[in-house]
């Protein structure tokens, strides 16, 4: 029997004026984004925050899965209204908090643009952010998070390769209920900081782990080789091609090269 979070734990250690404060906690689900779906078109507010032990279909970036067995790890989805011109903030705010709530515990993340949080180049974290529009303005963003915590990577011989936890990288179980505060904490402070500047962003580009590396972009169809050079203002990555042309990739897959 796989234990169980302690919600009132979650709580106590909240700092959050709105995220999280509308919790949903769920044993099992297909996706805690299907849940944060429903909840988000029923009117739900801003921070709502659904969470679930297990997901029987969790999902990943792309059409992969997400492998997200019972009681070990975080899986949540946070429903968010950013203005429409403020939309990429969720892509930098989400693994930046990630990374942030990791160094508390003290580990020592680097980000894989556009959205990976690695450790030790393997990769402990993953976001999907799914978007609603009406007309232009968003009616709702869902960001999903799922956090390896004290899965046994290892026992996993798919992943075991190209993930980890923090089971793994600390030798040790750590406290799920202490992540996930400290992340809703650190989440709320920067994306309150990104509608306003942008010290998020550099916070941010400093832990990108892809700048300075060749790298194969691929986006659909279309694929771009070169050099990481940097990202924009936007969070593109800007790919120097070997013809020294510079190419902007907007989203997408990227392996990064030796
Ligand atoms: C990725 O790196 O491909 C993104 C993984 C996102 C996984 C999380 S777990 C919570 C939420 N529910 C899902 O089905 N997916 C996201």
């Amino acid at each position: 029997m796989a234990d169980l979070l302690d919600r009132a734990l979650v709580e106590r250690r909240l700092r959050t004026r709105y995220l999280g404060r509308n919790l949903l906690y769920l044993d099992t689900t297909s996706s805690t984004q299907d849940v944060a779906r429903a909840e988000a078109e029923r009117g739900g507010p801003v921070g709502t925050a659904v969470l679930a032990e297990e997901q029987t279909a969790g999902r990943g970036r792309l059409g992969r899965a997400w492998v997200s067995p019972a009681g070990k790890n975080i899986y949540v989805t946070l429903v968010m209204r950013p203005p429409a011109p403020k939309l990429r903030v969720l892509s930098i705010v989400s693994p930046l908090a990630i990374a942030e709530a990791l160094e508390g515990i003290g580990l020592a993340p680097r980000l894989k643009w556009p959205n990976d949080v690695l450790v030790g180049g393997r990769k402990i974290a993953g976001i999907l952010i799914e978007t609603e529009l009406s007309g232009d303005a968003v009616k709702y963003a869902l960001v999903g998070i799922g956090l390896n915590v004290n899965f046994d990577v290892e026992a996993t011989p798919e992943i075991a390769d190209i993930a980890t936890s923090v089971r793994r990288e600390l030798g040790r179980d750590a406290s799920r209920e202490e992540l996930l505060a400290a992340l809703l904490n650190a989440f709320e402070a920067r994306y309150e900081q990104a509608l306003e500047g942008d010290a998020v962003f550099q916070a941010w580009r400093s832990r990108l782990e892809t700048l300075g590396r060749r790298v194969r972009a691929t986006l659909g169809e279309r694929v771009e080789e070169g050099v990481a050079e940097d990202v924009d203002a936007e969070g593109n990555l800007l790919v120097r091609r070997d013809d020294g042309s510079l190419a902007v990739v907007e989203a997408g897959d990227v392996t990064l090269s030796a």
